[in-house]
Order: C-alpha cells, then structure tokens, then sequence
C-alpha cells in the first residue's frame, strides 16, 4: 500500500514524474491509451444538471475488480445519497453505458491494475468500481463546472481523478481538505496522465470552474474519474 494514501490520504503523480502511469501506457500500450482517450469524443449530454446548465458530458459503467480480472456488471442506474451529492443525491441518474470498444480497451486493465496496486496488499480483494467519463465544456456564454455540488466525497474507499485533455481551458485547480475541512493543497491537473489517488474516508475534494482561456474558441476538461468500493464480506 502506498504510505501517501493513509498521510496525508493522497497523492499526485505527474506524467512527467520517473515510472508514471502515463509513460508506462504511452511506451507499453500507446495506440490503445490514444484510443481510450479519444473515446471522449463520444460521450452524451448529462441531463440531470439542477442548475440549468448544459455544461457536462458523460458515459457511465460499473465493473467488479478482482485477482486481475475485470468484470462489466450489468447497466445501472447511477445513485449517490443526498448525504454525499447535496444537489444530484437521493435519486436515481440513467446515463448511457460505456462504449463496448472503450470497456474492452487494455489501457483501462493497466489503469486498474496500478491504482489497486496503491492501495491494497491483498490481490484477492473484490472491489467495485463505478467509472465515470467526463467532459465539461465551457464557452464565453457559460462557465464549466466540474464539481457543481461543491467540495465533497464520493462516498467511495478510494478514487482516480486522471486529466485525459485540456482543450483551451483555464482554471479546473483540483482543492483537497482533511475531514475538519482545512484546505491540504490546491493542485491544477494540466497534462494527459497527470492523476491524483484519494483516500476518500480521509479527504474532501472538488474542482473550481473552467472558463475558455480563448472565448472564441471551443473549450473542454476531459477527466476520468473511477471510484472504488471495498466488497465487504456479509
Ligand atoms: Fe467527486
């Protein structure tokens, strides 16, 4: 287990750093790390937003991880408590499905396998996973917001936020806290591979706005963001 996940509970690994996700997908399996990345090209519109926006994109899926493996569970609906989500929580959200081709893309075996790597001892462990794809644009009309719900948890035991593309963006600063809500690091995401691992039992998180450093031009954040849930035996 990296020691970073239980102090302060969290990490951020740049592309550029020495033995990255990153430079392992791009040197190991750079075609299909360029093709899962350009599967965001293919999300839809999310259209639960309750502050009238029509700013986030997205493709949901849920899989079971365990001893290597990944397992596709069947398509369901997306919950997150009132608890959790102030402004999404306590119902039911249907957002379509992962595309075939981008849940069968190895990059996304690699992704797991070295996030479950940081965080756990046991290979057997089951865990859930729910992965998110998200693009948030944002245009001289309307501001993007990446966390609309503010700073929160997921309500998971760990999470992936990996930057997969800045288009044009400014701001998206990544903010973390401990759980008495004192402000632990304000970190931007700016390269594809750049990520931070959350220890979600210990940390806050949430994103500030994106606007378009060019009004003239298009503007997106592209983040992969997969939470993980220890199956816990009954
Ligand atoms: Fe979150």
């Amino acid at each position: 287990m990296n020691p970073l996940l239980n102090h302060p509970g969290y990490l951020i690994q740049t592309s550029q750093q020495a033995h990255s996700l990153d430079t392992y997908l791009v040197k190991r399996m750079g075609h299909a790390y360029q093709q899962f990345c350009a599967s965001w090209d293919k999300l839809l519109p999310d259209p639960y937003l309750r502050d009238g926006g029509h700013y986030r994109l997205r493709r949901y899926s849920v899989f079971n991880w365990q001893s290597g493996r990944l397992t596709l569970l069947p398509h369901e609906p997306h919950y997150q408590s009132g608890y959790h989500n102030k402004l999404h929580g306590g119902f039911n959200r249907h957002f379509r499905p992962w595309l075939p081709t981008t849940i069968q893309n190895p990059a996304l075996l690699e992704m797991i396998r070295w996030c479950v790597k940081q965080f756990s001892r046991s290979s057997t462990q089951l865990w859930r996973i729910q992965a998110h794809q998200f693009r948030i644009r944002t245009s001289a009309k309307e501001q993007g917001k990446p966390t609309p719900e503010g700073v929160h948890k997921d309500g998971a035991d760990y999470i992936l936020i990996m930057m997969i593309n800045r288009q044009n963006i400014s701001g998206g600063q990544s903010l973390i806290y401990d759980n008495q809500r004192q402000a632990l690091e304000a970190y931007t995401l700016e390269q594809r591979g750049d990520l931070m691992l959350i220890n979600d039992q210990k940390i806050y998180h949430g994103v500030t706005p994106v606007t378009p450093t060019n009004p003239n031009q298009v503007a997106w954040r592209d983040v992969l963001v997969l939470t993980f849930h220890r199956f816990k035996k009954q």
